[in-house]
């Protein structure tokens, strides 16, 4: 492993701010159903952030509501110490990272724990649709984690995810609440919309547009 991947890794151990699912095993449990009481140690709303790569979007949103707390989960730590330093360095007390497999959600938390869904830019995985975040099989792990009717909110520039996940809406009865084609032309009423995050930056560079969903389970 390259000396900066590995520098990494092994800081990642040491930040009050990350949890790591490898460190637990069945002696030692994970900690699900205590995110409120004992590690923000307030009632506020949880809003997790999957896939979250570099955090960027949960500092981001740490900072537009204070009121709110944040995880950001996925499973590369390289990516997820930039967040994490920075959320450090800039003394945000409401967001966290979670170091897993989003697969395994329902280890991590429990039934109602989670307020809101946020998920940005992720793979379209064009040949695996079990593999999509907004496929089915996710919406029903999401279920075992929310409170009844939590919002999920998805911004993509893939045209296949966009259309996909609009038709998993519609075959599953959801709501639709948002629906924006082209996310930098009218988002003047949604200060989240304009947090870019690293894949974002690129896919704008590139000439892509970003779109927007947000729907409730
Ligand atoms: C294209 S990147 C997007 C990162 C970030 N949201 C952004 O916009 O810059 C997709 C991220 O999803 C993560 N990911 C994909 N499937 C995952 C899974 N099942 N569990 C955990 N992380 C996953 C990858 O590790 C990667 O960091």
């Amino acid at each position: 492993m390259p000396q900066v991947k590995q520098k990494r890794f092994d800081e990642m151990k040491t930040l009050p701010n990350v949890f790591e699912w490898s460190d637990y095993n069945s002696s030692n449990p994970f900690p699900s159903g205590t995110w409120s009481s004992k590690i923000f140690k307030n009632d506020n709303p949880i809003v997790l952030e999957l896939a979250c790569g570099k955090g960027e979007y949960s500092r981001g949103l740490a900072e537009l509501y204070p009121d709110k707390n944040f995880i950001g989960v996925d499973i590369k730590g390289n990516r997820m110490w930039v967040g994490a330093k920075d959320a450090l360095d800039r003394g945000l007390e409401n967001v966290r990272y979670l170091r897993a497999y989003i697969d395994h959600l329902d280890q991590f938390f429990i039934q109602d724990e989670v307020d809101e869904i946020w998920i940005l830019f992720p793979d379209p995985y064009i040949n695996k649709e079990r593999k999509r975040l907004t496929s089915p099989k996710f919406l029903e792990l999401y279920r075992k984690v929310v409170k009844k009717g939590t919002v999920i909110n998805l911004k993509t520039d893939s045209d296949l995810l966009y259309e996909y996940t609009k038709e998993v809406i519609s075959n599953e009865g959801l709501k639709l609440l948002k629906d924006i084609p082209d996310v930098h032309k009218k988002h003047k009423d949604h200060p989240e919309l304009s947090i870019i995050t690293y894949y974002e930056k690129i896919h704008l560079a590139n000439g892509k547009t970003s779109k927007f969903l947000s729907f409730r389970l």
